[in-house]
């Protein structure tokens, strides 16, 4: 039978192996964009309080609800804590916030965004912050270590405000020390994935840890040419790669379609986003079929270790992947 939830360590809540991402949704089109999104099917939706887009996000959610197309506990909410409120003194009013303009009672999962402490911007100030300071343009580090800031998100857990919690764009070493002291496990790890950086010893290390990843970006450059990214400017589109259009073509499928079975079939959870109502219903179709081991080997072969959502991309001296 086809594999359509990723069970989840400690609540075994069961998460949509496919679900819609919420970056770069305009503020404009998001309401409507998510709306569509779970007509179409979607059951979970990825947002985080960086895309400042959370409260048409939680519009489109609720409208959904309202119309009685999904029950609140029938769509997984997935979001994310900003890298300026990792204190142990501000999580807990960023998420406040992040609640209150998704208009919620609780989130699914909750992520810490980036193993990055920015300095503290007060919700009031500006929000969402970004990277820098207001009016600064270097980004500055706080001392908010990991070990205190964990303890935040247990209480989030126990307070029944976050269902499940995780982390994200984290490396072994890191969540080796994670669970050094976690009381609750993270449930789900969430990076970067697809044929050009493929992280194979990573995903096979947390999944052993029984902690389910979710792959994003899988479209691989097409995300970051937009945004000026040098390596994804440079990178041959994978869309349009030969090896994955003939892997398309001899399966009747698209190559966005293939580049997510890939994930889907490594037991990934995947989170394509999509301002087309078609393009929404062609990348959601992707756990009724698998590619055969012929496919994913040929795939396995493109391999770059490229990465493009790298801080330092972005021109910050924040090298956290080295
Ligand atoms: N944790 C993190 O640090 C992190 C970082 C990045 C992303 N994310 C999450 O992951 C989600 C997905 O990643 P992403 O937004 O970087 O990239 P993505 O979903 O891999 O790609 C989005 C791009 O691909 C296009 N696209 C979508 N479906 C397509 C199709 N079938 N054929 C051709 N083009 C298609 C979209 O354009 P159209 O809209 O025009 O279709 C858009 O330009 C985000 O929305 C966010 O929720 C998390």
């Amino acid at each position: 039978m086809a594999q359509t939830t990723l069970t989840l360590n400690r609540t075994g809540d069961k998460m949509p192996i496919v679900g819609f991402g919420c970056w770069k949704v305009a503020n404009e089109d998001a309401e409507n964009t998510i709306y569509t999104a779970i007509k179409n099917g979607y059951r979970l939706i990825d947002g985080a309080a960086d895309y400042g887009n959370e409260v048409e996000v939680g519009r489109g959610i609720n409208k959904a609800i309202k119309e009685g197309i999904v029950k609140r506990e029938e769509i997984f909410v997935t979001t994310k804590l900003w890298n300026t409120y990792h204190s142990k003194d501000n999580v807990r009013a960023a998420f406040d916030k992040q609640l209150k303009d998704l208009n919620l009672d609780y989130v699914d999962l909750y992520l810490i965004h980036f193993p990055v402490p920015l300095k503290n911007v007060p919700i009031e100030t500006a929000y969402p912050p970004g990277w820098y300071q207001p009016g600064e343009d270097k980004v500055q580090l706080e001392r908010s270590p990991l070990h205190e800031l964990w303890p935040e998100f247990e209480k989030l857990v126990d307070a029944g405000l976050a269902r499940n919690i995780g982390i994200s764009n984290m490396n072994v070493q890191l969540i080796m020390d994670l669970l050094t002291y976690a009381k609750i496990k993270p449930s789900v790890l969430q990076i970067e994935l697809h044929p050009y950086l493929q992280q194979s010893v990573l995903v096979k290390w947390v999944q052993e840890q029984d902690i389910q990843i979710t792959a994003y970006s899988s479209f691989g450059p097409a995300s970051f040419v937009p945004l000026g990214v040098d390596s994804a400017k440079k990178a041959a589109p994978l869309l349009q790669h030969d090896d994955i259009s003939a892997i398309a073509k001899a399966h009747n499928k698209t190559p966005a379609q293939v580049l997510l079975r890939w994930s889907v079939q490594r037991g990934c959870a995947v989170i394509p986003k999509s301002s087309s109502e078609d393009r929404m219903v062609s990348n959601a179709d992707v756990t009724s079929w698998s590619l055969p081991e012929d496919a994913m080997a040929k795939i396995t072969q493109l391999d770059l270790n490229l990465r493009f959502n790298d801080p330092s991309g972005y021109g910050f001296n924040l090298p956290i992947f080295s």
